[in-house]
């Protein structure tokens, strides 16, 4: 641990009993100092309990509406800064908030968005062939338990990510392993996916769903359960609400080794049994090691066949219909090689979309630039760990536009012959291809896309339209209506065509989610306008509190009328 750190960690423990003077034992005179500081602080303790306190108080009387509305400023300027003066340590402030969220909810009194927002439809995205109501969410790390999915929602999300998820529990890295840096509204963690499990959070998610049916006047045994999954209820069998989407991000153990293909596709397929089900979408996270890099030639196949692998799971998954399938790639895996291996590996597997964007291993400039970083945030930059913060944003921004024009070129099959198809439909493909057609697909691939991201920096970002009218091409609406298997629809087969600006693809366009430093809603429009469908947020909320979806997507609609 960094001393720095270690200090901080002293520095909370408030357990110190308080003394009147004539009840102090005898203390050294060496030790009278210390005795002082602790005076200093617990008055300070007792100071902030009282602001703390009173300010409850008030807020409390400001009244139920103001105060469960994600539109009070409140949650921003005084439960934030409250939270992160209880509880110094970022792990324990954000269990907190769980555990507030959660009491609240089992009480009605959770913050939610009032007044329906989105009900006119402006910020309607099309997603997996359902309509998003918005395209804000919530990304990994921030859930993983799914212990606040509903109230999460309730905060106005169209989309949820809950996980990461192993197969079996695991305590993660040792504590501390989050960090704040308040001066950047940025964070830096290294939790080593601590789990409780597949399992475990696979009968919470089970519960959710009886619940579900109970108040449906469905029963609450496994028919009623069945019913709600196969779409009777009239909801995503994920999210349980109409217009929004439920994600379930899933990893191996940690003990399982990356080299280990066999073995990690096992821990996938196990996750994918316990957990598809009640998920909309399930995220892989996929491991370094069998991310296609320098060595993307021999990694493309084993990345293809782990994907795979959650793919042909998913598909025997037992409900009407099955979940879409998406990876999540690191921002630091951005050069030509990987981006390109990466998508060749989710044309290869049948996957259906990525998110783009994650924490890094860099550490960005500080924001503003020049400014010189207070002494205690400049050490925690040399903790390990994957950084979060607003720094973020532009890298994501381009690798959402590397990765639309790389999957709207489509797979590339050489030769592009009409009668095969043009999804590889399942099963390890390029096995036994001789190296050197490899070298000429990837080579093939190259060049063209390379001269196109050069004319298209000069052009306008390719514009999806929010209202699905415009998407690009043939994402086959009747094969991805609710009542039929997201994942496993068959795409009409479009024959190729070379020439490349036009997107070439095979079947659905490959979806995209971005995170990363995505804090507002020109931001948000502007990733959309890259060709992403969902924009997710995770340290803005951190910083911003619960009222940030609410606020991201009011300043999406103030955008949108200043450009009408
Ligand atoms: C504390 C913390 C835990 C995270 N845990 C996960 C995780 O389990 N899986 C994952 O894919 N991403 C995880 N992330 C990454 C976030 O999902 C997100 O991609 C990243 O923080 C960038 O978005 P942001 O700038 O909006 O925070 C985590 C991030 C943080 C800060
Ligand atoms: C990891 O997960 C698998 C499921 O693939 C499980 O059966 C196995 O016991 C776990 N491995 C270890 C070493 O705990
Ligand atoms: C998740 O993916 C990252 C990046 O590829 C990798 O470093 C990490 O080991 C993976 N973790 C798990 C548990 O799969
Ligand atoms: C995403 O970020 C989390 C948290 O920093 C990290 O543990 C995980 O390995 C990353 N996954 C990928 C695919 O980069």
């Amino acid at each position: 641990m960094h001393p720095a750190v270690r200090m901080r960690a002293l520095r909370i423990r408030p357990s110190v009993p308080r003394l009147r003077p004539s009840q102090r034992p005898f203390v050294h005179p060496t030790r009278q100092a210390s005795t002082a500081a602790t005076d200093a602080r617990s008055a300070a303790t007792r100071t902030k309990n009282f602001v703390y306190g009173t300010a409850l108080t008030l807020a409390l009387s400001f009244g139920y509406l103001y105060v469960t509305d994600t539109r009070s400023s409140i949650h921003e300027w005084l439960v934030v800064p409250a939270l992160r003066q209880v509880y110094p340590d970022a792990e324990d402030a954000h269990h907190a908030g769980t555990k507030i969220v959660k009491a609240l909810h089992s009480f009605g009194l959770n913050p939610r968005e009032r007044g329906d927002p989105d009900a006119a439809g402006d910020l309607a995205v099309e997603v997996f062939g359902h309509t998003l109501v918005n395209p804000i969410g919530t990304s990994a790390g921030m859930d993983k338990g799914a212990d606040i999915v509903t109230p999460v929602f309730e905060l106005g999300a169209g989309l949820v990510e809950v996980g990461a998820i192993t197969p079996l529990a695991q305590e993660g890295n040792p504590k501390p392993r989050v960090f704040r840096l308040p001066s950047q509204n940025a964070l830096i963690n290294r939790y080593g996916f601590n789990s409780e499990g597949a399992e475990t959070v696979a009968m919470r998610l089970r519960h959710r769903v009886r619940q579900f049916a109970y108040h449906a006047g469905l029963g609450i045994d496994e028919e009623a359960e069945r019913k709600v999954l196969d779409g009777e209820a009239g909801v995503p069998p994920g999210s349980l609400v109409p217009g929004r989407l439920l994600a379930v991000q899933i990893a191996k153990n940690k003990t399982t080794s990356e080299q280990d293909i066999e073995a990690v596709k096992r821990d996938y397929t196990a996750c994918v049994n316990k957990l598809a089900k009640y998920a909309d979408i399930i995220v892989v996270n996929v491991s370094s090691p069998n991310t296609p890099g320098l060595r993307a030639l021999q990694n493309v196949e084993p990345l293809t066949q782990l994907l795979n692998s959650v793919v042909q799971a998913a598909k025997k998954v037992d409900r009407k219909t099955k979940p879409a399938i998406m990876v999540k790639v690191s921002p630091d895996e951005d050069s030509e090689e990987q981006v390109s291996g990466i998508c060749e590996a989710v044309w290869d597997s049948g996957v259906d979309g990525v998110i783009v964007g994650n924490t890094t291993k860099k550490r960005p400039d500080p924001l503003p630039k020049g400014y010189l970083l207070p002494q205690d945030e400049a050490n925690l930059l040399l903790e390990q760990g994957g950084y979060s913060g607003p720094q973020m944003f532009e890298r994501t921004l381009s690798l959402v536009r590397k990765y639309r024009k790389a999957l709207d070129d489509g797979p590339k099959q050489l030769p592009p012959s009409p009668s095969k198809p043009d999804v590889p439909s399942v099963g390890p493909s390029t096995g036994d291809e001789p190296d050197s057609s490899i070298v000429a697909k990837l080579q093939a691939s190259k060049s063209p896309s390379e001269a196109i991201d050069s004319a298209a920096s000069k052009l306008p970002p390719a514009s999806v339209e929010l209202h699905s009218e415009a998407s690009p091409p043939p994402t086959n609406v009747d094969d991805l209506s609710a009542s039929a298997p997201i994942a496993t629809s068959k795409p009409a087969a479009v024959p190729p065509r070379n020439p490349a600006p036009a997107p070439v693809t095979a079947g659905p366009r490959k979806v995209i989610f971005a995170t990363g430093g995505i804090t507002n809603g020109r931001q948000a429009r502007e990733i959309l306008d890259a060709g992403a469908s969902v924009a997710q947020v995770y340290t803005a909320i951190i910083y911003g509190g619960v009222g940030t979806i609410s606020r991201i997507k009011e300043e999406m609609r103030e955008e949108a009328n200043k450009n009408r």
